[in-house]
């Protein structure tokens, strides 16, 4: 049933921002529609050495039988003469690692070709390097839309790559992330710690270093060392000269711990130390410790193979934000220590 006037703080448990007609507030339209996320395409066409392109977000499906897509451009665009006559264009859907695309292609350059890398279709109109898909498409109605002319085209030949698709959504740009609800892989829920609520984030990350930490010991063990005296060698190799106490904070190994592994090491002719405290790596130090890094980097190769590359760097992002925190707060600083 159709209710009149509906207060819209009624309808939905969400907070309300704004309401409104468009007409009063042409802004507040174009914020109402990026709150629907859209992916980024590259609409090119050519007429001989003529190449029009535009950087888009209405791009979206319409039919499947026959295969139909559209689009649509502003009449003011530059580009609009080309694409309101010509027969063929392509769309070149963006991937992640494409944001200069994009914004090279929504600029004002005069040649938009002449610094990107791409080949000439089937029928002539540009396809791009790097971009996760390709339609190329006849061009089957053109209809009035206000402002903008919407394109319809049917897709004669398609194309698939590898790759992340770039988001567009609330006026920036972003990466599809894994949605939370979404069940993880099968092995992944089978290995997380049942007993960790979804918001514990600080037990999560405790409980990723120690499983993770446990996994490296073997390859610590092959090279014959252990937690603290991989992390006192990292250390006093970022850092030569450093002393015990240094090592004790970088590590976040207690000093005694930092004093036994010192004197292991000192012990085997891994490490020396000078009469002020300061110590080094000997040659034979310098060489297990590249062992372990690269022990360390197979690993972590080996752990994060599968994971898409956006999310690792949402991770990263985060991680970085929590250590920039806490070292505000604490107002020291302490060094990453890879080994385990
Ligand atoms: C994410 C994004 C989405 C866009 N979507 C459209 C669109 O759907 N249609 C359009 O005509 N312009 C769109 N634009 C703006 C054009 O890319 C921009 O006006 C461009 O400069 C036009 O180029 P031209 O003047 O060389 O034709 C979009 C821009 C961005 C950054």
């Amino acid at each position: 049933m159709m209710v009149q006037s509906p207060d819209q703080r009624t309808l939905s448990a969400a907070l309300l921002v704004e309401q409104g007609n468009p007409a009063d507030d042409p802004r507040m339209f174009r914020r109402c529609l990026s709150q629907y996320g859209t992916g980024v395409a590259i609409l090119t066409t050519a007429d001989g050495a003529d190449r029009s392109a535009v950087t888009v977000n209405s791009f979206s499906s319409l039919s499947l039988d026959p295969p139909l897509l559209l689009w649509s451009i502003d009449k003011k665009s530059r580009s609009f003469p080309a694409f309101s006559t010509c027969k063929y264009f392509a769309v070149n859907i963006l991937s992640s690692e494409q944001i200069e695309l994009s914004r090279h292609f929504s600029s004002k350059v005069v040649d938009k070709f002449e610094s990107v890398e791409w080949a000439a279709g089937r029928f002539e109109s540009p396809l791009l390097a790097g971009c996760i898909a390709h339609f190329e498409c006849s061009v089957d109605a053109r209809h009035e839309g206000g402002d903008h002319m919407i394109l319809i085209g049917h897709v004669k030949q398609l194309a698939r790559f590898e790759g992340i698709p770039l988001i567009f959504s609330q006026g920036q740009y972003n990466i599809p992330c894994e949605h939370p609800d979404v069940p993880a892989e099968p092995e992944a829920i089978a290995d997380a710690r049942p007993d960790t609520p979804s918001n514990n984030v600080l037990q999560q990350i405790f409980n990723a270093h120690h499983s993770l930490s446990e996994a490296f010991e073997e390859h610590r063990r092959a090279e014959g060392v252990s937690v603290a005296v991989a992390r006192v060698l990292a250390s006093v190799c970022s850092y030569p000269g450093i002393k015990a106490d240094g090592i004790a904070s970088q590590t976040y190994l207690g000093q005694r711990d930092v004093e036994d592994a010192v004197s292991e090491l000192a012990k085997k002719s891994l490490l020396t130390r000078a009469d002020n405290g300061g110590m080094q790596l000997t040659e034979a130090g310098l060489a297990l410790r590249e062992a372990i890094r690269e022990r360390w980097i197979a690993f972590q190769d080996a752990q994060l193979e599968g994971v898409p590359s956006p999310e690792i760097a949402v991770v990263m992002r985060t991680l970085s934000r929590l250590i920039g925190r806490t070292r505000k707060q604490e107002g020291n600083a302490t060094v990453a220590v890879d080994g385990g």
